[in-house]
């Protein structure tokens, strides 16, 4: 099928002429309001909360010893000196010696010299600038030297002179923070530790609407695992001895063939998740400057060594079906793509992020580390406090493997393949959004009717409408106001999948109409039947076609 994802721009216009996203402080000039934050309204508030609620669902509450927290914002600069951020989240930064204007050094060579460039030194970018001649792409100025610009936010906490506290750039660490008391109440690993919120980065040049912020939101999870202290990397000569020439060895831990290690035992990696299919885009094909992705199966990338242990496996699994079942987004827009040595990011002994093919090309919206045991053995350092486990007599730290899933990026996928733009026969873009992430669910609307039968016609209208709020568990809308047609734009706009019509017919024969958003079709259908064929129709129990 041919990918064709909606354009960032026509999205971002929707988005904000419809308030469903729009910037903060924008009755403020763009030199005193900041870029890279923005404020919600009432459909994007809902769309969040659906996202999340489905997030949980299949993550969390579906799924034996998830735990969930929500932790603290601001945290003390000790957390990110231990974990290694203080030092190394940075990114280059060169501005213009003519005109000031200010450019992320890696993005500016990739776009202008088409060259790849992230994970370079400053020295090594400055050279590429200096030998290639880039200059300022707006006034065409001199470039300065590459510089690193450190993204953390930093503050005071109570009476300082210096600055004692950090807003944090990822959920992660205060999950790590809360490892120890989650580990004594629930028990030893496997267990997963999840987290929804807010995260904080002072990104050089916010961009592409909801893309690249200075505040966003992730859902991320830290799945902790013991592994066996044997459970050392295969040599590359007991590798062929055991004829698994060429493979990647990196990490393929020795457990993979005894099975005990947690490491290579994922209880989550059942049957239909070993079957599914992922598009993989390795650092073998990324090195030859190909594209071409490996689509296998979940359970023959472990087994081929491609990716780096079962719970790798089941964690881009999960995301293909979260992805395609729960939010619509087609199969072959997404792929992982290995990061290359000089990309993974400092405690990281791998990443699969997940790429969508958006209008501006293939980018990250999830990211996904095998952190090892990295981060708890920084902490453990720092702060004195022991998180080992004792495997086969020996005293381990727990290994990690984390999806880190960005809110704002995940709303742009869904817009990309649900935004359609105004044709001939429906003369306004609206969003076909998938039945289960669409945050309302459907619109109850009274026809305007004659006088005499206005107030029953409301009234029975109203009646529906409670009966839809009690009965089902989802958000219904009621809207009395305008004309028929320019409610059905209004929710179409919305991206509600049903629309209810009482008109005077419901008067005499107990029925209403329900309008199927992507087909404009009207069936009719009894009254009391309508909380359990909304029920149904959203469930995917039924189809629409199954009413007429
Ligand atoms: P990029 O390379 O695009 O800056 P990243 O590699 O820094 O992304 P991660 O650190 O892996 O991103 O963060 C995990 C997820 O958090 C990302 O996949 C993304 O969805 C989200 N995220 C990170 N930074 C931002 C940002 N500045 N704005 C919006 N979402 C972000
Ligand atoms: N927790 C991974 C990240 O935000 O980078």
């Amino acid at each position: 099928m041919e990918l064709k994802p909606a354009g960032i721009e026509e999205i971002m216009r929707f988005l904000i002429r419809e308030a469903v996203v729009f910037p903060t402080a924008e009755i403020y000039s763009s030199k005193q309001a900041f870029s890279g934050f923005y404020t919600f309204g009432h459909l994007g508030t809902l769309l969040v909360e659906e996202i999340k609620r489905l997030w949980r669902r299949r993550f969390i509450w579906s799924k034996e010893r998830v735990y969930e927290i929500s932790g603290s914002i601001l945290t003390p600069t000790i957390v990110w000196k231990a974990s290694g951020h203080l030092d190394s989240f940075w990114d280059p930064i060169v501005f213009c010696t003519r005109c000031n204007r200010t450019f992320r050094a890696d993005h500016l060579i990739e776009e202008k010299l088409n060259l790849k460039a992230e994970g370079k030194s400053v020295d090594e970018l400055t050279e590429i600038i200096r030998s290639n001649g880039l200059k300022c792409p707006v006034c065409g100025g001199v470039l300065s030297d590459v510089r690193r610009h450190y993204l953390m936010f930093k503050t005071k906490v109570g009476v300082s002179v210096e600055d004692n506290a950090v807003l944090r750039p990822e959920t992660a660490q205060v999950i790590f923070l809360s490892y120890p008391r989650i580990r004594n109440v629930f028990g030893k690993p496997p267990f997963g530790i999840a987290q929804i919120g807010r995260s904080y980065r002072n990104e050089i040049s916010p961009r592409r609407g909801l893309f690249r912020l200075r505040e966003f939101e992730q859902m991320e999870i830290e799945y902790f695992v013991l592994r066996d202290a044997k459970c050392i990397p295969f040599s590359r000569e007991e590798a062929e001895r055991k004829g698994i020439v060429g493979e990647d060895l990196r990490y393929r831990p020795k457990c993979m063939d005894c099975k005990r290690c947690q490491v290579n035992n994922c209880p989550y990696f059942t049957e239909e998740y070993r079957k599914t299919l992922l598009r993989i885009l390795t650092r073998e094909a990324q090195l030859k400057g190909s594209e071409e992705v490996v689509e296998i199966t979940a359970d023959e990338a472990v087994k081929r060594g491609i990716l780096p242990n079962e719970w790798m496996a089941y964690v881009l699994a999960e995301e293909v079906r979260f992805l395609t079942e729960d939010l619509g987004v087609p199969f072959n827009a997404i792929r992982f793509r290995e990061m290359l040595p000089e990309e993974t990011p400092h405690y990281s002994a791998g990443n699969f992020d997940l790429e969508i093919c958006f209008s501006f090309g293939w980018k990250e919206i999830v990211g996904n580390a095998y952190r090892t045991d990295y981060d708890l053995t920084k902490h453990m350092k720092m702060s004195g406090v022991k998180m080992l486990e004792e495997v086969n007599g020996v005293k381990v730290v727990p290994h990690v493997i984390e999806p880190s899933i960005g809110i704002e990026r995940t709303i742009l996928t869904i817009l990309s393949y649900a935004y359609v733009k105004a044709k001939v026969d429906r003369k306004y873009d609206w969003l076909k959004l998938h039945r289960k992430v669409a945050p309302v669910k459907a619109a109850v609307l009274p026809l305007m009717m004659p006088r005499e039968y206005a107030r029953e016609e409301s009234k029975i209208a109203r009646d529906i409408w409670r009966r839809l709020c009690e009965e089902t568990e989802y958000h219904i809308v009621y809207d009395e106001k305008g004309s028929i047609g320019s409610r059905y734009k209004r929710y179409d706009q919305w991206g509600v999948p049903y629309c209810i019509t009482v008109d005077a017919d419901t008067m005499r024969d107990n029925t209403v109409t329900i309008r199927d958003r992507d087909t404009r079709k009207q069936v009719r259908v009894k009254l009391e039947k309508i909380p359990a064929i909304v029920t149904n129709l959203i469930k995917g129990r039924i189809k629409f076609s199954h009413l007429e």
